[in-house]
């Protein structure tokens, strides 16, 4: 089988050499005579699994125990709901930063719950850019931004400081691809369908000291309190994508973890950004130099006609998924951790053949 470059926003691509792990033990698992997915999550044979990838998250991430690291069900989405029914106090508001399509979904669910207060607006700049300085309201219960907009493309390369507010982030398309300082953070959260694993599982990192102030007034599920209590095993995990996250974090670890997976990423997106920048305005990025993606590079060619045609001949040289997302148009080349530097250069070569030719 000759395998796909695949530059799909998500779910995204796996390394290669955990898909074939997981083929290895699909079966038997460690030769225990039956598929961990067969497993109760109440054996050994699951928990340790389950504590081990624990722990191998706080390790790479550098997240000491003053936080709790949960694995839930319901994708980043959920978490979107969850957040505000926990932490906006009653008769109080919360900051967020309306950075694109990720935002804006965050923010309508908090506006079910309560009051939002939006500190910084990307339609005034066509969600093109992001605030180089903003301040969280002093009383807000927390503040809410998302730290790489997935369609958009951009990026936060520098956090706000928030004081007392907590600080909340979507990481779901950026997660453990560069270093980030977790004690800055009152939560973290990300679908793990990008970075880290296959959909199913989302990662929740939670400062101990926020999640006490939490409610427990809605139904079980969504209580954070729930989960946190039971290491996560409160229900039913998503046994198998924590499984596979569990193998993302050990070829993480064998690269040198973050610092060795940024490495590789900067390089990934340098060339992809100077391919567009050297293209005498053949490629266009519309977002802000200061504040490009490095894990999805927006671009066009010259015409809604030659996107067609890149894409049409990108796949069939095995490059695929790399339409931009559907109410955006262009093309988007998501090259999260598991995308090789080879796999970008080859990217980029098709690019700059491409615009000879066309
Ligand atoms: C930044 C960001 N937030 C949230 C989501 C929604 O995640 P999920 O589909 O896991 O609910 C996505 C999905 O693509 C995303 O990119």
């Amino acid at each position: 089988m000759e395998r796909k470059l695949n530059f799909s926003a998500g779910p995204a691509a796996l390394p290669l050499s955990v898909l074939e792990q997981v083929k290895e033990e699909f079966v038997d698992f460690n030769g225990a005579g039956l598929s961990l997915i067969e497993s109760s999550h109440r054996t050994a044979l699951y928990d340790d699994v389950h504590m081990e990838t624990m722990t191998l998250i706080r390790e790479l991430m550098g997240v000491s125990e003053d936080y709790d690291v949960m694995f839930l069900g319901g994708g980043a989405t959920m978490q979107f709901g969850m957040i505000p029914m926990n932490f906006l106090k009653a008769g109080g508001s919360a900051d967020y930063v309306n950075s694109g399509a990720w935002a804006k979904k965050a923010i309508a669910d908090a506006k079910k719950i309560g009051n939002v207060n939006v500190v910084w607006d990307g339609a005034d700049v066509n969600y093109a850019s992001l605030p180089g300085k903003v301040s969280s309201s002093p009383d807000a219960s927390y503040f809410h931004l998302t730290s790489n907009e997935t369609i958009g493309g951009v990026q936060w390369k520098e956090f706000p400081e928030t004081g007392n507010v907590p600080l909340i982030a979507d990481m779901s398309s950026d997660i453990m691809s560069r270093p980030i300082n977790v004690a800055d953070f009152g939560m973290i959260y990300a679908g793990a369908q990008k970075n880290i694993g296959p959909a199913g599982v989302t990662l929740v990192i939670m400062k101990k000291e926020l999640l006490e102030s939490a409610s427990d007034r809605f139904p079980a599920y969504l209580t954070y309190k729930n989960h946190a209590a039971k290491s996560s095993m409160y229900n039913t995990p998503p046994v198998f994508p924590i499984y596979v996250m569990n193998l993302v974090m050990k070829w993480l670890k064998s690269l040198g973890g973050i610092e060795g997976i940024q490495a590789i990423n900067d390089k990934k997106a340098a060339l992809l950004y100077s391919t567009i920048d050297g293209s005498k305005d053949y490629y266009k990025s519309p977002v802000d130099t200061a504040y490009r993606s490095s894990m999805n590079v927006v671009f066009t060619t010259p015409s809604p006609d030659l996107d067609k045609k890149f894409l049409s001949e990108a796949a069939d040289l095995g490059m695929i998924s790399l339409k931009g997302y559907r109410d955006v148009g262009g093309c988007r080349a998501s090259i999260y951790n598991a995308m090789p530097l080879e796999g970008v250069e080859k990217l980029a070569s098709f690019m700059k053949d491409f615009a000879s030719k066309n």
